[in-house]
């Protein structure tokens, strides 16, 4: 969409688009948005001018466009002057409000024949130029991927996780490695117990992002994982489960981690919607969920609408299984993905961590 002509009205200056639909932009707003090297500092990106502490003379002495530069210029009655791109302009054409980004729904999957153009890239790939991008597009199209070829140490795990960016410290520390062998653990994931599908960190205001792991010694019986597409479910629930969907957007489900030096507790509902309704988190860990008690028929719906997302979980049709052999690292989205385990007897080593969701968005962007 190319600017056509622009006209300088009372409440704002008025643009008229190619397409003949046009914009008005109320003069504090293109003064608070000027990209000017004095109002938008160059390097940071960030806002220099301030339209608050002194509130400026917004009378226009002039305004033009400049389509060398592709550029508005706008001179003020004070002698100051704005500057503001027209991808800028375009960009902001319609009013509308900030919203987190939903997740696509493009390629969500309700049973593993469903995934399209398998996630599978090898280590060498994912280290070479360009790699990571695929790597990224994987976990964005379908909430996972598999890096196979990997060597089968500590350090070449570390060091493809931190292709993407630097790793998350968390209770269970940084970049670690564990087995199923620890005295007393801290978590059923460092056990050989079975584990439902759960998203991590249900008990944190940040839940991690990415996780990744690595089996690096396998001996043992049983012990594979599980991958559920949340977001399916939630389009499923949607659909077929109005009502439900409705109230796991809305109760604010408490998760909880107990140690014996610490009590970490956070609030998400199941589901977290932006303003348009689309889903940008799924959080769910049954083993995890602190006592709360609604009214008793409010607590009915709940766990009606809880046991149907439960069930759906658990409905192994939805279950992406395999194993987790060394040389094969997993990465998935765990805003997005449910992860689960079978029970396991013998001995396994495994490493691994988290990222932050911002990072891989960063990430993202700047590939
Ligand atoms: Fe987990």
């Amino acid at each position: 969409m190319l600017i056509k002509s622009i006209e300088s009205l009372n409440d704002g200056l008025n643009v008229l688009w190619s397409d003949s639909s046009s914009s008005c932009f109320p003069w504090l707003w293109l003064r608070d948005h000027s990209e000017s090297k004095a109002d938008l500092h160059p390097d940071s990106k960030q806002r220099q001018i301030d339209v608050f502490s002194n509130p400026p003379n917004n009378s226009v002495d002039k305004v033009f466009l400049d389509e060398n530069s592709k550029h508005i210029v706008i001179k003020w009655i004070d002698e100051s002057e704005s500057n503001l791109s027209f991808e800028l302009l375009q960009n902001n054409s319609e009013p509308s409000l900030p919203t987190s980004n939903a997740m696509n729904t493009l390629s969500f999957w309700n049973t593993p024949s469903e995934i399209i153009n398998f996630p599978q890239m090898s280590y060498e790939e994912v280290m070479s130029n360009g790699g990571i991008k695929t790597w990224l597009t994987h976990i964005q199209r379908v909430g996972f991927v598999l890096v196979t070829e990997t060597p089968e140490t500590p350090e070449a795990t570390k060091e493809l996780m931190e292709r993407m960016a630097y790793i998350r410290n968390s209770i269970f520390g940084g970049f670690s490695v564990w087995d199923n062998k620890l005295e007393n653990p801290d978590d059923t994931a460092f056990t050989s117990l079975a584990i439902e599908p759960h998203t991590d960190g249900t008990y944190v205001h940040d839940a991690p992002g990415l996780q990744t792991l690595h089996c690096l010694k396998r001996n043992s019986i049983g012990g594979e994982n599980q991958l559920i597409d949340g977001l399916a479910i939630a389009e499923k629930m949607k659909h077929n489960h109005p009502d439900a969907f409705n109230i796991l957007c809305s109760v604010v489900i408490p998760g909880r981690y107990i140690k014996s030096d610490v009590y970490l507790e956070a609030h998400r509902p199941l589901f977290r919607v932006n303003d348009n309704g689309d889903v940008i988190q799924v959080s769910f860990n049954n083993h995890d969920r602190a006592p709360f008690r609604l009214e008793n028929d409010q607590m009915n719906k709940f766990y009606d609408a809880y046991k149907i997302f439960h069930n759906l979980a658990n409905d192994s049709s939805r279950q992406f299984e395999f194993m987790l052999d060394p040389g094969k690292v997993l990465t998935f989205d765990n805003w997005r993905l449910l992860h689960a385990r079978s029970s396991l007897t013998g001995y396994r080593q495994l490493c691994g961590g988290y990222h932050n969701r911002e990072d891989f968005e960063s990430k993202l962007r700047s590939v």
